[in-house]
């Protein structure tokens, strides 16, 4: 049996597909919980890049635009099923950073270290105020490693791109299963030996292996392990 911990921030790192974004935002809605998914300061950046004109390829004009952001990231202030809400410079932009044209370019902005190092007082800023489970590729050895609780979420490639393959196909796109294992293969492939951000396991995070695990199913291994049965912790 785990030991009760108390827990401001909770991190939950793992590959794509391994379901750490809708554990975490189901964790978040369960403990009254801000879910801060990092990939939204990345997405903010590409937003505003975009909306300057500036060439993807302009590394030093992104890594500048990084460092005059001003991002904030909150509860949602809407019911139209935003998981959280997301300003930029004050403008509500939460749906605007699901764009196709915020799909396409985010990898390549989200590569540039100097973007990098500069979104990091952002993400450390939102996760310093606690009550929170931050979710991200990063969070349990970059952003948050002094989090309470740490997670490794993890699950077999295919497992991971089964799930992704009924997205897609919920979604209406014509894509094989194949297609998919083989993009879920190349990417883990990519994430691990990438220099900018590799995929890592924190030595001291929790392993979860979700392959035969219903979402509900680690959120509640998750809740025995924070200990505090849904009451949200001053
Ligand atoms: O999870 P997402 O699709 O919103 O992530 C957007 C991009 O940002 C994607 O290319 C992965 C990247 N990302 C990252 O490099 N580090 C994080 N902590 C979160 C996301």
């Amino acid at each position: 049996m785990s030991p009760c911990r108390k827990a401001r921030v909770i991190a939950i790192d793992g590959p794509a597909g391994s379901g750490k974004t809708t554990v975490g935002s189901e964790l978040a809605r369960r403990l009254g919980y801000l879910f801060f998914d990092t990939g939204v300061v990345y997405r903010a950046l590409t937003l505003a890049v975009l909306r300057l004109g500036i060439s993807l390829a302009d590394v030093e004009a992104i890594a500048r635009v990084a460092s005059e952001l001003n991002i904030r990231v909150e509860q949602p202030n809407q019911s139209d099923g935003r998981p959280y809400t997301v300003f930029l410079d004050g403008e509500d932009v939460t749906w605007q950073l699901r764009s196709q044209e915020v799909d396409r370019a985010v990898s390549p902005v989200s590569a540039i270290q100097a973007a990098r190092a500069a979104l990091l007082g952002v993400q450390r800023q939102v996760v310093a105020k606690g009550k929170v489970v931050v979710v991200g590729r990063d969070v349990t050895t970059v952003v948050a490693p002094e989090a309470d609780v740490k997670v490794f979420l993890d699950a077999s490639p295919e497992e991971r791109a089964r799930r992704r393959y009924a997205e897609a196909a919920a979604r209406g796109e014509a894509v094989t299963y194949e297609d998919v294992l083989s993009n879920v293969l190349e990417r883990d492939r990519i994430d691990s030996g990438r220099e900018t951000a590799p995929l890592r396991r924190a030595p001291d995070a929790i392993y979860i292996d979700s392959t035969r695990l219903s979402v509900h199913e680690v959120v509640e291994q998750l809740m025995r392990v924070i200990c505090c049965d849904g009451q949200s912790q001053g």
